[in-house]
């Protein structure tokens, strides 16, 4: 628990300081992909006619536009530990006028501060390898979706390819350190990102986790040489 408690205020701590270049950082070490990774996110959920979907570790709030702009009767909620990050959020939501179907909580993703069975999509992007227990997490996850709902998740992931592999570590433990850095002003946190991978299973085992914590239908969707993953999964009904 205390452990529990440490991470989540060393994250919280970590994304409060780079929120402002959060966004620029990541357009910058991703080569521009992330948007099309997060298009490819909602393009893999099925939702019904005027969900509730919750995106969780919403940060900047860019799935939770994504999706709100693709289901014109959605409502989405976006959680987050730093208010840093959901207040540049907050600012986009309301330039783009849809203040009045995204809102923001801000609470821990591993209690989450929602009913049984009350969304209808739960989705997260880039939150994962900062849980410290995944089946926990899904479990969690789970607990608040509706049955047959759908969850989706996009996150880095151990690439497959065994070409990639080598060059994907060095990129990622030199050049993005480096690059987020210079961007940020932060080298501490970029360095933090290649260590948040190491531990962090691959593709296929995320997909057991998954299994394991009794989401049905699960699937994965590789992009990136295998570095970049969305794994997706239904409750069962
Ligand atoms: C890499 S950012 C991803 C933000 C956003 N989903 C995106 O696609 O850009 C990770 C976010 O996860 C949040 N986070 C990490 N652990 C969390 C937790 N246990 N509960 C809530 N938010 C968490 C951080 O505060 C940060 O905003």
């Amino acid at each position: 628990m205390e452990e529990k408690r440490g991470r989540a205020r060393y994250v919280r701590g970590l994304f409060d300081s780079i929120a402002s270049r959060y966004d620029l950082a990541n357009a910058v070490i991703t080569l521009g992909r992330i948007k099309k990774w997060r298009q490819c996110l909602v393009g893999e959920i099925n939702l019904p006619d005027a969900p509730l979907v919750l995106d969780l570790a919403t940060g900047t709030g860019d799935l939770a536009l994504a999706i709100a702009r693709r289901s014109p009767r959605a409502r989405v909620v976006g959680v987050d530990l730093s208010l840093e990050m959901m207040g540049h959020g907050r600012e986009k939501v309301r330039r783009a006028g849809l203040d009045g179907r995204i809102s923001f909580v801000l609470a821990d993703v591993t209690a989450l501060p929602f009913r049984d069975d009350v969304a209808d999509c739960v989705v997260d992007a880039f939150l994962l390898r900062h849980i410290p227990s995944l089946p926990d997490a899904f479990a969690e996850f789970k607990r608040v979706l509706e049955f047959g709902g759908e969850i989706a998740s996009l996150e880095l992931t151990q690439p497959t390819n065994p070409v990639f592999r080598p060059v994907f570590w060095f990129l990622f433990r030199n050049l993005i350190p480096l690059l987020g850095g210079l961007v940020s002003g932060d080298y501490q946190a970029f360095r933090y990102l290649p260590r948040s991978l190491q531990p962090y299973p691959g593709h296929a085992e995320m997909s057991a986790i998954m299994r394991g914590a009794g989401y049905e239908n699960v699937r994965c969707r590789l992009m990136w040489g295998g570095a970049v993953a969305v794994h997706a999964g239904t409750k069962p009904d």
